[in-house]
Parts: structure tokens; C-alpha cells; sequence
């Protein structure tokens, strides 16, 4: 029984998780949001008062943080020290915050770990900015997604309109290239292609059409 580990990276609304959870439900492989494990550091530094650039702090934090990624009949629920923050990590004081947490090193070292022992044995589908490169180096599957700035930033306004609220298109444009410039730029495994990853555009790609795609890839490996 071989394990198979699919990484997914790419930027910020790229629609990583969206096909990332299409992928993992319909090969029955574990689902892992890597990016709300940073975003989960991210809400509990935000509400103890912490500075979001003192790495020794934000490393000691972590230790004392317990992070589990539930998989729940609706998708995936992330608990912080056994409390449900599903909805808090999504909210837009944590994006706007959440990659200055993740540019530490020592903040990423311990993800890194964290991240590892959950895919450990077992198939999965991981998505993130480091996992092709750094976490699962060794995937059977890497993926990189982009689509344009103006596609993405549209796909999360309309997003945000189903959950109910208005946003603005140029704000939100501006805070994805925010997030895409520090994140890309960080020393501490930057996004990045890997070189044996197998990018997809996916500006005038459907979601089913982007899943397929990343599933015909599987398919290759059975
Ligand atoms: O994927 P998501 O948008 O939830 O990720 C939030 C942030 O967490 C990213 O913008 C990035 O700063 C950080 N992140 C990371 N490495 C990962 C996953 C997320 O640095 N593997």
C-alpha cells in the first residue's frame, strides 16, 4: 500500500484549498491546511499583545500551542489550545498579519516539524508556500497554482460576498500583493516553485478543471 503526498503551493488566493480539499475527498487522503497553522499562531499572538516581529516571543508562544486540524463532516476545523478558531484565523486582521509571523525561521522550523509528523506514513494532500520545496520535498506530487492578481482578488470578493459581507476589489488586490511580496521575499523558504513542480494556470481554469488536472497527475503514479 504506497503513500502518495501531494503538494500544492502557490500565492495567496489562489484557490489552493479549494481544490486541495476536491483532491484529498475524492482519493480519501488527509487534507492538511498548512496555512492556517500560521494563521492560528498569528490570532493567538495578535490577542496576547505580542510583537509580530519578536521571534523569540512568537518561537515560545508556538511551544506552549497546541494546533490540531480536525477533519469534520463540513471540511476542516482548527482547534488552538482544544478552542474551534475556524472562523477567527479567517478573519482579515489575522491575513493582514499572518505573514509576518511566518517569515521567522524559528518559527518555520517548528511548523515545519509540526507539518511533517502529520503527513507522516500517510497520503495526503498539503498546501501551502514551502511544502514542494522544504516540507515534503520528496512529494510524488508537486503543484504550483497562479492565476493573475485581478483573478484572485475577484474569486475573494466574490467569495466574501457569499458569506455574506461586501468587500472592496481594489483593497483586496492590494492586500494579496502585500501578502504575495513579503511572503516571496522572506529569506526563510520563500514561496517558490520547485523544480520539479508542474505549474497550472488557473485564471480561466475551472475548479473541477483544475482538480482533474491534479488528479490525472495521480493517476500516473496507480
Ligand atoms: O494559505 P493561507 O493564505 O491560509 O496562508 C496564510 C499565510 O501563512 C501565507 O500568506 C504565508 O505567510 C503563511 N504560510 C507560509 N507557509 C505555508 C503556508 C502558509 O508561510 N506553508
Amino acid at each position: 500500500n504506497e503513500t502518495i503526498r501531494i503538494a500544492i503551493d502557490g500565492p495567496a488566493a489562489a484557490g489552493k484549498s479549494t481544490v486541495a480539499k476536491i483532491v484529498a475527498k475524492k482519493l480519501s487522503y488527509i487534507y492538511i491546511d498548512t496555512g492556517a497553522m500560521y494563521r492560528s499562531l498569528t490570532l493567538k499572538a495578535l490577542n496576547k499583545n505580542i510583537d509580530l516581529e519578536d521571534d523569540e516571543k512568537l518561537t515560545d508562544l508556538l511551544v506552549h500551542t497546541d494546533i490540531e486540524l480536525k477533519q469534520g463532516e463540513r471540511g476542516q476545523n482548527v482547534l488552538v489550545d482544544g478552542k474551534d478558531v475556524s472562523l477567527e484565523i479567517r478573519s482579515n486582521i489575522v491575513t493582514n498579519n499572518v505573514s509576518h509571523v511566518a517569515k521567522h525561521s524559528s518559527v518555520r522550523r517548528d511548523m515545519v516539524k509540526r507539518q511533517q509528523l502529520l503527513a507522516e506514513e500517510k497520503s495526503v494532500v498539503m498546501d501551502g508556500r514551502d511544502i514542494g520545496t522544504h516540507v515534503l520535498p520528496d512529494a510524488e506530487v508537486k503543484i504550483f497554482l497562479i492565476a493573475t492578481v485581478e483573478e484572485r482578488a475577484k474569486r475573494r470578493y466574490e467569495e466574501n460576498l457569499k458569506k455574506g459581507f461586501a468587500s472592496n476589489l481594489e483593497e483586496l488586490k492590494e492586500e494579496i500583493k502585500q501578502r504575495d511580496q513579503i511572503d516571496s521575499k522572506r529569506e526563510a523558504a520563500p514561496l517558490m516553485k520547485a523544480d520539479d513542480a508542474i505549474e497550472i494556470d488557473t485564471t480561466s481554469l475551472s475548479i473541477d478543471d483544475v482538480a482533474n488536472r491534479i488528479l490525472q497527475e495521480v493517476n500516473k503514479l496507480m
